[in-house]
């Protein structure tokens, strides 16, 4: 193993080709830096106009960070549509060029090329579609759909007509997604009749009829064809896509929107109760998510550029469909998974579509680590220029495999730090400008000021050597706006531990040469292969079994996922452990979540550690999960010690 300070000791400039094509080098990024913080209204003022608006803007920013009284207003007195700042405005100029490269989940299907032009079309019969089933401007559209060029269809369709739409990522359960259409009062869901993954189904529509049992019976439901897999349905409820499709006009006129009009929401975990809906509005968002496409991944007109995450993920959001579309570029979308058919299946998609940048998960890469290198050296890479990832801190052994085997040494490699509520890039190299560290975010992103604060203070720690919360200074333009039908919360979660700032939940350390290490999340957010999950959510989900009286869930450290899910759970009085019931309470978690939250580890606790006020200490229950007796620190506090003894005897020994 590299030791992190060996791993910190190396620092990887960009070569000289690198910085002679880039955008961005490091002198001007540090006087566009500097501008950008120095007179944030001019700078964004300026770098807003890189988007199409139908009534300019007049004014740029208008925040208040002020604990009761946040306000976030980018370009509010601006209009414009984000379809037409994706399509319409190409047409001229590129209406013949890719716009989707879609590669099917199966090598042997053939891969779609969709132009400007057939993109504008489709998303235009999507409208139209939606809006012959009743949806209106602000109304909420649930997606809940493979990745498919239908979800972007669908998307930019919501966009067009001023809906707001909602993904719910293909791997979650019914219950979940039946939560997210109820918490957002969608008027339709769009779905397909099977998701495609890995050579294996999920039946989407299925989970999708599931859900509407739960849901108002006035929901519609938009089927697309997949597979032409058989579903139930309902008529008068359940509408054929493909049909439909066939009749709808191919053009429908673009909404005028507010810049501060919602143009998605996106539940995602926080560390306390439910997800909740990160809302994002449209002016700040789109001229935020094109602008760190571009810089960030060094993207140039002609590029085939590649994000491997789904579109239920901001990262697909921000970086699958808005930000390359407003920016005109080629954009791939993967419907399959990074081991099917085999280990050598990103690769072989990147010399098949010629990927010139390429952005994926610290997870994936460790995945295929561990497969060895020749599933890459048999593929032609040679097209490659930037790498990035995103999603969770990336260790060094996986930092330098992508760098040597992936790379050739020949990418910089964009370690891209952000958040669901962030919108586009926060901190992360630039290709040009920075060198790189195994493992570190490196430098803010224009107009974004990192502040290291004292977690128990709350004091700013200045100067370079340091660690701390990480909060941000001020705002940016693609910042969250709201928490969906709840201010308050959205206010309470990120405004109120840290007041003036904006708390991000994460830990970091600024290194000695003022570079950006995030260390990790400082609340109950555990990151699970890249997926977000909140210890809370796992817990609720298993106390709602029968035969559990109490659970606590803890991430430990796993080797591919980065964290696993860990959860101790004390039965009722009446029931007793056993091989059987540990497997139901893992299929009952997957069902009332989703697959992605199956936990790894259930260790039956006949008691959990509490203080005397009955407050769980999970710092202890996190020690024992990571096997790390050692530090248990104080348990004098504990309502009752001998607890601990035997969570450690009986630490499950897997
Ligand atoms: C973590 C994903 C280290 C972090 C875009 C953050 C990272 C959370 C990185 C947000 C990175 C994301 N290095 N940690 N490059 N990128 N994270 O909302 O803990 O799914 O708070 O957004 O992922 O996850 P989310």
């Amino acid at each position: 193993m590299t030791t992190a300070a060996q791993a910190e000791a190396k620092v990887f400039p960009p070569s000289a080709e690198t910085v002679a094509r880039a955008h961005v080098d490091a002198e001007k990024y540090t006087q566009m830096y500097e501008a950008s913080v120095n007179d944030p209204v001019k700078f964004w003022g300026e770098h807003g106009k890189r988007i199409d608006w139908i009534k300019p803007y007049t004014q740029v920013k208008d925040v208040n960070y002020d604990f009761g009284s946040v306000k976030i207003n980018w370009y509010a007195d601006g209009t414009l549509n984000v379809s037409a700042n994706c399509l319409d405005r190409h047409l001229k100029t590129r209406g013949d060029q890719t716009a989707i490269i879609w590669e099917p989940d199966d090598p042997n299907d053939e891969a779609q090329h969709i132009t400007y032009a057939e993109l504008h079309r489709r998303t235009c019969r999507m409208a139209n579609i939606l809006e012959s089933m009743g949806v209106r401007k602000g109304d909420r559209v649930v997606i809940y759909l493979p990745m498919i060029p239908e979800a972007a269809y669908a998307m930019l369709a919501c966009a067009r007509i001023g809906a707001i739409h909602s993904i719910v990522f293909a791997g979650f359960s019914p219950d979940a997604l039946a939560a997210r259409v109820n918490g957002c009062d969608a008027k339709v869901i769009i779905t397909a009749d099977e998701a495609p993954r890995g050579g294996r189904k999920t039946p989407l529509k299925s989970n999708a009829d599931a859900a509407l049992l739960h849901c108002k019976d006035t929901v519609k439901c938009l089927v697309v064809k997949r597979t032409g897999g058989q579903t139930t349905w309902i008529d008068g409820r359940d509408y054929d896509y493909n049909e439909m499709a066939l009749e709808a006009d191919d053009y429908c006129a673009p909404a005028e929107m507010n810049a501060e009009d919602p143009l998605f929401i996106l539940y995602t975990s926080g560390s306390t109760g439910q997800p909740k809906g990160v809302v994002h509005t449209t002016g700040g968002y789109l001229v935020y998510a094109a602008m760190t496409h571009e810089i960030t991944f060094d993207y140039h007109d002609g590029d085939i550029y590649w994000c491997t995450a789904d579109v239920g993920w901001v990262t697909g959001h921000s970086y699958i469909v808005y930000g390359p579309l407003a920016n005109g570029a080629t954009t791939l979308m993967f419907e399959g998974v990074p081991t099917y058919p085999d280990a050598s299946r990103f690769w072989q998609v990147c010399e098949k579509h010629k990927v010139n940048q390429f952005y994926t998960a610290p997870t994936a890469i460790r995945a295929l680590m561990g497969q060895g290198n020749e599933f890459v050296e048999k593929c032609d890479l040679s097209s490659l220029k930037t790498l990035g990832t995103v999603g969770e801190p990336i260790n060094p052994e996986a930092w330098n495999w992508y760098n040597d085997v992936v790379g050739k040494g020949k990418c910089p490699i964009v370690d891209t730090w952000w958040q669901t509520e962030t919108g586009g890039h926060m901190m992360t190299p630039l290709p040009g400008a920075h060198a790189t560290k195994p493992g570190s975010a490196m430098k803010p992103f224009f107009g974004v000021q990192p502040v290291v604060l004292d977690p128990q203070s709350g004091v700013e720690i200045t100067g370079n050597g340091v660690e701390g919360v990480l909060c941000i200074k001020d705002s940016w333009p693609g910042q969250m706006r709201t928490v969906w039908g709840d201010h308050e919360r959205f206010e309470k979660t990120y405004f109120s531990d840290y007041k003036g700032y904006y708390f991000t939940g994460d830990g970091c350390r600024r290194d000695e040469d003022g570079d950006y290490w995030i260390t990790g999340r400082v609340d109950d957010v555990i990151n699970v292969s890249g997926h977000r999950m909140g210890t809370a959510e796992v817990e609720s989900a298993l106390v709602a079994h029968a035969a559990v009286a109490e659970a606590a869930v803890v991430g430990y450290p796993h080797e591919i996922k980065g964290q696993g899910i860990y959860c101790y759970v004390t039965l009722m009085n009446d029931r007793e452990p056993s091989d059987e019931l540990l497997k139901e309470l893992r299929t009952w978690v997957r069902t009332e979540i989703g697959p992605i939250a199956s936990p790894d580890v259930i260790q039956w606790a006949p008691g959990l550690p509490k203080t005397r006020s009955g407050k769980i200490m999970r710092r202890i229950l996190r020690k024992i999960a990571e096997n790390d007796f050692g530090s248990l620190g104080d348990t004098s506090t504990l309502a009752d010690p001998s607890v601990v003894e035997d969570l450690i005897a009986n630490r499950a020994n897997k």
